[in-house]
């Protein structure tokens, strides 16, 4: 072997670098610094789930010419498929539709079978990927299903390796770990190893507006997931990789704000990133203007930007989107809330009477209420539900509706694109608005539309012409006005 070779690819896996933000996090005094995992050969972390999935296939009898099935949204497959043509596997991959051309294309290199299966399917439905994978690998004979999922082996990988890797490098000096929320291997790994080390160390989990973790930590409630942009974070199940009791604070961004800090990140700080990385950093910034005081907080940044130049990079693509400043599209949630004549939420408390709730409901014609638990959204009650529990006898007028509370409704924030309300509301029968914990708007269907109908409207009929101005007209000199005869 010659000197300072390594004896193949897979030995280059780890070690990313640590780098500070310079100009993007300006705005906040905390100091934030990325870890570069997109720099590992596979091009992202999952190069370390993929060494960990393999040695524990490998340890439980799995032998070089076996085929590794797994269902991914790319970059767990390009690690995989990485490592099997190092050693001598097959690989096939189930992706959801939605994954740009450029992963599946990436996948196909490395000879990897690649099935694409659709996004909008539940993902209990024999169409989704997830219901693919598991059959396409019971069908395979001497296959290893790679379930990054549901296999303890990927929050291993990142407890025996990216954590350590991370307190070595930092010497402990970090403050608050931050990362986008995926299979949740990544923070419940580094998550457990870095809290082992340092208690009082903040893990902060990423997630993005459509998905269903952010409202499930904060108000314990399964909401209606909706798909977004932004590809390799955010879920519309639970993996059993993701320990939600890891973490810290969670933080919500959009589509937009992950692609916009993502071009940010390449434009002024030369990183090279993809949508996740933006919305690990774009999250970590809104994190940051919360604290008290500066935090070292660092940002795991999973992969690069190449896979995503023609999208996020696109200026079409971002367009066509509503991603640009340049194009205000049908605009946003908080344009539809300005346009609204009742502009005050009104919002009930779990120990609200039945009886209360229904006057409440019947008072301002409204179908359903936010309900607000010490200034935090814990889920809705709908008359439906109230008038069911009343007919079966369970609850009687007096009864408190705490157990009545459901999760029957999206969330979505005031920068949520009309566009995507719309899609959001064809399935969800109520979108909740929040900003931060607060609840600041409750829209359905008919808001949607009376708003779309108020822009397409005809411009009014211009106002009667004014009388000519008194320089076009000698004025009248005025009379004092005539006071009525009192008899
Ligand atoms: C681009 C990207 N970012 C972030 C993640 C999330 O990482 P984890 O699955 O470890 O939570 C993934 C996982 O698929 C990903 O592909």
């Amino acid at each position: 072997m010659m000197h300072g070779a390594l004896e193949d690819i897979s030995k280059a896996v780890g070690d990313t670098p640590i780098v500070r933000l310079n100009k993007v996090a300006r705005e906040v005094k905390s100091e934030i610094y990325v870890k570069c995992e997109y720099l590992n050969p596979g091009g992202s972390h999952k190069d370390r789930l993929a060494w960990n999935l393999l040695r524990r296939a490998e340890e439980a009898g799995l032998e070089p010419g076996g085929t590794i099935v797994e269902a991914t949204s790319g970059n767990t497959g390009a690690s995989l498929a990485l490592l099997a043509a190092v050693r001598g596997y097959k690989c096939v991959f189930v992706m959801p539709d939605k994954m740009s051309q450029e992963k599946i294309a990436g996948l196909r290199a490395f000879g990897a079978k690649v099935v694409v299966c659709p996004t909008a399917v539940d993902a209990d439905d024999p169409r989704s990927y997830y219901v693919v994978s598991r059959r396409i690998a019971d069908e395979t004979p001497n296959s290893f299903y790679a379930n990054q999922y549901h296999n303890p082996a990927n929050p291993e990988a990142h407890y025996l390796w990216s954590g350590p890797e991370i307190w070595k490098q930092t010497a402990g000096e970090l403050d608050v770990f931050v990362a986008g929320m995926g299979t949740g291997g990544t923070l419940s790994g580094c998550g457990k190893f870095l809290k082992e080390k340092k208690p009082d160390i903040q893990i902060v989990g990423v997630d993005p507006v459509g998905s269903l973790y952010y409202d499930f930590v904060k108000t314990k409630r399964i909401t209606k997931p909706f798909s977004y942009k932004v590809e390799g974070i955010g879920e519309d199940f639970f993996p059993t990789t993701m320990n939600l009791g890891i973490l810290d604070d969670i933080v919500r961004v959009d589509d937009k704000e992950c692609f916009t800090m993502t071009r940010a990140l390449t434009r002024e700080e030369g990183l090279f990133v993809g949508g996740s990385g933006g919305a690990a950093v774009a999250g970590a910034i809104k994190y940051a203007r919360k604290l008290d005081r500066p935090r070292r907080i660092l940002v795991f940044l999973a992969d690069g930007g190449a896979k995503y130049v023609s999208k996020i990079f696109n200026d079409d693509w971002m367009r066509e989107n509503g991603f640009l400043d340049d194009d205000p599209g049908a605009g946003t949630v908080a344009d539809l809330l300005a346009s609204r004549r009742r502009q005050a939420i009104v919002t009930a408390q779990p120990s609200s009477r039945v009886r209360d709730v229904i006057a409440k409901l019947k008072e301002l014609g409204i179908s359903q209420l936010p309900v607000v638990e010490r200034g935090k959204l814990v889920g809705i009650v709908g008359e439906v539900d109230l008038l069911r529990y009343l007919v079966s006898g369970k609850k009687t007028l007096d009864s408190s509706i705490g157990e009545l509370v459901e999760g029957d409704y999206a969330t979505v924030t005031p920068n949520t694109k009309i566009e995507l309300l719309q899609s959001v509301l064809a399935d969800a029968k109520v979108a909740i608005v929040t900003q931060g914990e607060a609840v600041v708007g409750i829209l359905t269907k008919i808001d949607l539309i009376d708003y779309l109908a108020k822009r397409n409207a005809p411009p009014s009929p211009p106002p009667p012409r004014k009388a000519p101005a008194a320089r076009e007209k000698p004025r009248v000199p005025a009379r004092p006005p005539k006071r009525a005869k009192r008899t």
